[in-house]
């Protein structure tokens, strides 16, 4: 393990150090959705009663603080409030009303995403974001949920990571809708996402016009496998525009700030034989396999100010880490490299580590451990695990 000399990391004032998390992945019982739909079919692992989080948010969010973190992402389940097309459910948003006001009694800042993988079973049925409908459905619900619970609302995220979710969903086919169709895929990316996160971007802003609206997106950093070659570097060039920045150039003038998920470096080399190859070079791997590699959100961040000059904030970054022998570093090392990139004048407003809980990891099921917090899927108890001891080391100037 790369253990740095540093002892102590001081980030600047209001920096939002936190914890993601996702709807479906936490709160159990959502079954008025596509996946849940799709779970009972046998396609993919139960979700059942996740982490219980819909009854235990109040836990969630005192241990939260605890740890010495002072933000928290979730996300609204559409499927809840909108469980019929048109017919909002005035219990699921008072609940949410109800959660948001727990983070605000416990004095955390909120980050909201409104759309993070699942559907309403009715808007899958109708085309999922293929439809110009649901598009439409979604920025009302985008804007009733701006009308219901603005105010209690530090950060929207529109979507969460377009990119993985047609690629799982439209290329890949292991999440819903199972497709595995090019065009259905590129259509729904360049196309259809776009207008979702313009028009929910609009609502949210129709409503409030200071309101902070992003989205999350995912970005790599991508290296060329022989810096000196004129092929790898070319491949590299492409990889960016076309992961990286293809999506957001469009929807940039839609954008208060940049949510960023780091998860992946890849290693790239291309040649007129083999063609493009991903190398896998050495470091640490997450019980899942993925290489760790902490500077590459140095580049990812640097990179992505330069381009865009907007505030970017860290919405995941995380490990499966079972033994819970890398999470420590792991999080320390990439927060030195962001420390870097703000030395260097890049803006970041914040960090949220991916996740509070060990919860549900979609076509994964229950397998991988990415919480600071184990949970005990029998009977739901929490135990904080030693690596959120690290937060503790690290000071938010005052
Ligand atoms: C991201 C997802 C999140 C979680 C992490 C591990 O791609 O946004 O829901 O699954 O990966």
């Amino acid at each position: 393990m790369t253990q740095t000399k540093q002892k102590q990391i001081i980030l600047p004032k209001n920096f939002l150090l936190g914890a993601a998390t996702s709807s479906h992945q936490i709160e159990g019982n959502n079954s008025k959705n596509d996946w849940w739909y799709w779970e009972q079919q046998g396609r993919v692992p139960k979700s059942g009663q996740a982490c219980d989080s819909y009854n235990r948010y109040k836990e969630d969010f005192k241990i939260t603080k605890e740890i010495g973190l002072n933000t928290f992402r979730l996300s609204i389940e559409w499927s809840r409030v909108e469980p019929e097309p048109g017919k909002f459910s005035v219990a699921e948003i008072k609940h949410y009303r109800e959660v948001l006001q727990e983070l605000k009694s416990q004095q955390l800042t909120s980050v909201v995403s409104l759309h993070h993988f699942t559907l309403p079973l009715w808007a899958a049925n109708q085309g999922g974001f293929k439809s110009n409908k649901v598009i439409q459905s979604f920025a009302q619900f985008a804007k009733m949920m701006a009308q219901e619970l603005g105010d209690l609302v530090d950060y929207w995220n529109t979507i969460n990571e377009p990119g993985v979710y047609v690629n799982m969903g439209y290329i890949q086919g292991f999440w819903p809708p199972f497709s595995k169709n090019v065009l259905d895929a590129g259509i729904i990316y360049y196309l259809k996402f776009v207008k979702v996160h313009k028009l929910a971007y609009q609502a949210i802003k129709s409503v409030d016009p200071n309101a902070q609206v992003g989205l999350a997106k995912n970005n790599l950093y991508n290296a060329p496998f022989r810096p000196s070659s004129f092929l790898d570097r070319l491949i590299v060039k492409f990889s960016d525009w076309y992961g990286n920045y293809l999506f957001l150039d469009r929807i940039k003038n839609h954008l208060d700030f940049i949510g960023i998920n780091y998860y992946f470096t890849h290693t790239l080399k291309l040649s007129l034989t083999r063609g493009v190859e991903h190398i896998k070079i050495g470091g640490l791997s997450s019980d899942m396999g993925w290489r760790t590699y902490p500077e590459g959100i140095y580049h990812v961040t640097r990179d992505l100010y330069q381009r865009y000059k907007l505030p970017i904030l860290i919405t995941e970054n995380g490990i499966a880490n079972a033994h819970d022998d890398m999470r420590q570093d792991f999080i320390w090392q990439h927060l030195l490299w962001l420390q870097k990139a703000m030395s260097e004048g890049v803006q970041i407003i914040g960090y949220l580590y991916w996740s509070l809980l060990d919860n549900y990891e979609w076509s994964d099921g229950y397998g991988p451990k990415f919480g600071l917090v184990e949970v005990n899927m029998q009977t739901f108890e929490r135990k904080v695990r030693p690596s959120a001891q690290v937060y503790k080391k690290i000071q938010i100037k005052k």
